[in-house]
């Protein structure tokens, strides 16, 4: 099949042809649901910088401090409704034959548009997981009366008596294995025709990395993000607006046109 033969449409017809997309997203694509993003003023908590609290040395020097942020926050995304870019990459994947989503987010809002479990990977893991910080043993917290158990103490391993911890990637700890297979055999299974980079700082090289092996052999790359990043200069296009007002029209110019992207 010649590249410029290929189309988004409903997998489900007889006119679908495989076109890969893959969707990289972070904390700027929650802050339409009212979810603050890590860095800038916004994202502070009680005057702490987020990412001095997102780390192995913060719970250990101050376990009660950083479940106090992670129950605030799990309580504020349950609160919280998937906004129109949810919504939108929600449908791209619905309408992508070979499609992958890697957040960045924690939040369960991407699954809540209806994003499917094995079309999405959450490379920093769950914020409604509770894992020990010694043995295996995990579980779901998205109860509210579970947490509400646990409201004032720091929870501890029924099996081990260890401190639990959330379930989130922290600074300088390694990816979790199984998800990160996830993304190097979709990227080594082919180039795609469309990567989409929306509401991170792509702080970390994996993200650029990602989005640039995506893109490999003359895929669209496009970034949508207020501010400058430095992925920004590897752009093919660069749409300088929320999520929620960008994504929607993009999704629907992909879904809708064949020529306008292939
Ligand atoms: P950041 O808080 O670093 O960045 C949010 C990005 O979203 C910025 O580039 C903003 O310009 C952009 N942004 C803000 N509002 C937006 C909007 N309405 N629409 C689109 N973009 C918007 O969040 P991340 O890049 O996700 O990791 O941060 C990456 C990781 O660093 C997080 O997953 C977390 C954090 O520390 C860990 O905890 C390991
Ligand atoms: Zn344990």
């Amino acid at each position: 099949m010649k590249f410029a033969d290929r189309r988004f449409g409903n997998p489900a017809s007889s006119q679908s042809y495989v076109v890969r997309v893959l969707v990289l997203t972070g904390a700027g694509v929650s802050a339409e649901s009212g979810i603050p993003t890590f860095r800038g003023k916004a994202g502070y908590w009680r005057h702490i910088d987020p990412t001095k609290l997102a780390t192995p040395e913060a719970f250990a020097r101050d376990p009660q401090l950083v479940w106090d942020w992670y129950r605030e926050r799990r309580q504020g995304i349950r609160n919280a409704r998937p906004n129109a870019a949810h919504a939108a990459i929600a449908r791209l994947a619905q309408c992508t034959d070979d499609f992958l989503l890697v957040t960045q987010n924690v939040d369960d809002l991407h699954a809540r548009a209806g994003v499917a479990a094995e079309k999405m990977v959450k490379i920093h893991g769950d914020i409604f997981v509770t894992r020990c910080s010694h043995s295996e043993f995990c579980r779901r917290d998205y109860d509210q009366e579970h947490e509400h158990e646990h409201e004032v103490r720091i929870p501890t391993c029924s099996k081990c008596g260890a401190f639990m911890r959330p379930g989130v990637v922290w600074f300088g700890e390694q990816l979790p294995r199984n998800e990160l297979e996830r993304v190097e055999k979709f990227l080594d299974s082919g180039a795609c025709d469309v990567v989409i980079v929306a509401g991170t700082t792509a702080t970390f090289g994996y993200i650029i990395d990602w989005a640039l092996r995506g893109s490999r052999d003359g895929g669209k790359l496009i970034e949508v993000n207020p501010e400058e990043t430095p992925l920004s200069r590897f752009a093919t296009r660069l749409v300088r607006e929320p999520a929620a007002i960008a994504l929607p029209p993009i999704v629907d110019e992909l879904v809708g046109s064949r020529s306008s992207i292939l």
